[in-house]
């Protein structure tokens, strides 16, 4: 057994499996009553400051879900920390700024990131992630996108119209160009960093980048994106790219560069795909919020999922977005359970040609 003979790293290849392999964003986290536990004594960024109990966390959906992969666990603002913003990850509400991003020379703040520096606790982790994982489960590494994280230090905290971070686009496009292209650098070290220390694939998380239009999407966030896929590509790692409320970008986001495309659940998974292209891998895209419904729905909607994919090579089995902290242990196991229970015909055909004592 080798890492790239996992199903989720042939599933990422774009070669065949005898099932879906299935992993779930935000997966570590507070739908398990073990994770609740640890966090108890410590806030989530001191669990990332800390690589005993990070590596712990990271383990804890692999060991009581058999997930097909695993998510370092830190969150998608932790870098900025590294690169000087004082911020705090707040309970029900998410990331806070101290002091938002308001005019062009507030961006000085962003310093570059040294990963081995500023984040050495990450790599450590890493390391004692892949000691433990070895060749039975991927380790995902990950950034949040410059796009998403731009919104962040603009607004200060989430937002739902984003309207401070598009005045700074079309109103101020030097300090946008400046502010986006700092961003894209930390993205690319420390991923380049995340790679080195022994992750098997990267993540890209654009979770605002559906408030924008097409063409802004193009004039104001793809150049920044296919630099980081272009400066990534080399290290061999399956890339994706994952953003929430993307039906009309998919087209565009596909000619980015990563080799997969996570889907959001607005739109059915076979027409995600057309516009994603067959050649491209997708990831996705189970309505989280199913989960919160009676087991037959469940399946209902897993297999549809599973319907429209296929059984073409290169669909990974995730949410459209990230587990909800009050879905059921029981229906996460539910949804695993539904995935597993379907073989792909090649397993079949294997199956056949053993019991007719073909080879
Ligand atoms: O298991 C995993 O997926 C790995 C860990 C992970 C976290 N955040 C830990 C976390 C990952 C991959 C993230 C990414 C992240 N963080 C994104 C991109 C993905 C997405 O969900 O869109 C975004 C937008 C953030 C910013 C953020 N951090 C939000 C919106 C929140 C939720 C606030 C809340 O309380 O509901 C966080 C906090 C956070 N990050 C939690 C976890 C497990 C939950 C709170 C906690 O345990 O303290």
């Amino acid at each position: 057994m080798t890492i790239e003979s996992t199903l989720f790293m042939r599933a990422a290849r774009h070669r065949p499996v005898e099932r879906t392999p299935v992993w779930f964003m935000r997966q570590a986290g507070r739908v398990l009553p073990e994770y609740r536990a640890v966090r108890e004594k410590h806030t989530l960024l001191e669990i990332c400051r800390l690589p005993e109990v990070c590596t712990e966390v990271t383990l804890q959906p692999v060991r009581r879900f058999g997930t097909d992969a695993a998510i370092l666990f830190a969150d998608i603002m932790h870098p900025l920390v590294g690169a000087g913003v004082p911020l705090d990850i707040v309970d029900g509400v998410g990331p806070v700024i101290e002091t938002p991003i308001r005019t062009p020379k507030d961006i000085d703040i962003l310093r570059p990131l040294v990963p081995e520096v500023d984040l050495p606790y990450v790599l450590t982790t890493i390391k004692m992630l892949k000691a433990e994982l070895g060749d039975r489960t991927p380790l995902i590494g990950f950034a949040g996108a410059p796009f998403t994280l731009a919104a962040y230090l603009i607004e200060g905290k989430a937002s739902r119209e984003f309207l401070r971070t598009k005045t700074m686009m079309y109103s101020a496009p030097e300090a946008w160009h400046e502010l986006m292209t700092r961003l894209t650098d930390m993205v690319i070290v420390f991923m380049r960093a995340q790679r080195a220390a022994g992750v098997d694939a990267l993540q890209l998380f654009d979770s605002w980048v559906g408030a924008l239009s097409r063409n802004d999407y193009v004039r104001y966030v793809q150049p920044y994106a296919r630099r980081i896929f272009t400066e990534l590509t080399p290290l061999g790692a399956p890339l994706i790219h994952f953003g929430v409320n993307t039906a009309t970008l998919l087209d565009a986001m596909t000619t980015d560069g990563a080799s997969i495309i996570g889907a959001d659940w607005r739109i059915p998974l076979d027409r995600a795909w057309d516009l994603i292209g067959h050649d491209k891998g997708i990831q996705g895209n189970l309505d989280p919020a199913v989960l919160l419904g009676p087991k037959h729905v469940i399946e209902r909607e897993v297999s549809d999922v599973l319907d429209r994919a296929g059984e073409r090579p290169g669909h990974i089995f995730n949410l459209g977005h990230g587990l909800l902290p009050n879905i059921p242990v029981a229906a996460i196991e539910h949804v695993l359970a539904t995935v597993h229970a379907r073989t792909h015909a090649l397993a079949d055909s294997a199956a056949s040609l053993a019991t007719a004592g073909g080879r």
